[in-house]
């Protein structure tokens, strides 16, 4: 009797598996899978996914501390690194979205507005170093060296309270890439 039941269910469970695997494929081959970027993430989508970056990037590397002297010339040097690789996403110090950064379907913050300051170093660089999965943050271990992503995680970390002349060439720096260059030049195309 028992054997039976048990039976039963296992071959229940294989059937509803079945379906749920069939309704997934159908959807994602015959098109009907949202794959677009062009809306916002649902806030439980987005609640969720920052949740999993600061957990894993707080529980492997929260207690690190930055290894460099905290000094102009290394916030200066971040800043530049800023410039290079990161304004074209995080934005320039007047808080400008830029083109590519308003198309993201994950937002890039926009760090004169919304930064890092509170956040723990380690973590921080964690997340530059490794970048973010499932978004357009690329994992900069490719392209910077060690030292080079601790002074652009110095420079984010003190970016509300810098040096006057850090802080002065920070407040210089331009956006790229803005949003008026998303509607222009009109070309005719003919
Ligand atoms: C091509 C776009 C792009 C570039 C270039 C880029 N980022 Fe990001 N970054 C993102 C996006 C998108 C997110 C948001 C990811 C998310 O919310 O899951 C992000 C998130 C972050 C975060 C986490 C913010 C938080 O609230 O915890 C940090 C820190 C960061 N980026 C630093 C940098 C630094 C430093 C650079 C340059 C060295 C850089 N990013 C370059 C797109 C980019």
């Amino acid at each position: 009797m028992i054997v039976h039941h048990v039976r039963g269910a296992v071959v229940g469970i294989v059937a509803v598996l079945g379906i749920v695997i069939g309704i997934v494929i159908t959807v994602v081959y015959m098109g009907y899978a949202p794959m677009a970027a062009d809306s916002a993430p649902s806030s439980m989508e987005a609640n969720l996914a920052m949740k999993a970056v600061h957990a894993i990037s707080e529980r492997q590397m929260g207690e690190v501390t930055n290894p460099l002297p905290f000094t102009a010339s290394n916030l200066a040097a971040g800043l530049k690194l800023y410039q290079q690789n990161c304004v074209i996403c995080h934005g320039a110090a007047d808080g400008k979205t830029s083109s590519i950064a308003a198309g993201f379907y994950v937002p890039s913050p926009q760090f004169a507005k919304n930064g890092t300051e509170d956040d723990p170093e380690g973590a921080t660089y964690w997340k530059i170093h490794h970048g973010i999965r499932f978004s357009a943050m690329p994992a900069f271990m490719h392209s910077l060296k060690d030292q080079q992503i601790w002074r652009v995680t110095m420079f984010l970390k003190h970016m509300d309270h810098l040096p006057k002349p850090v802080d002065r060439a920070w407040k210089a720096t331009k956006s790229v890439g803005g949003m008026d260059m998303a509607t222009s030049p009109k070309m005719d195309m003919k």
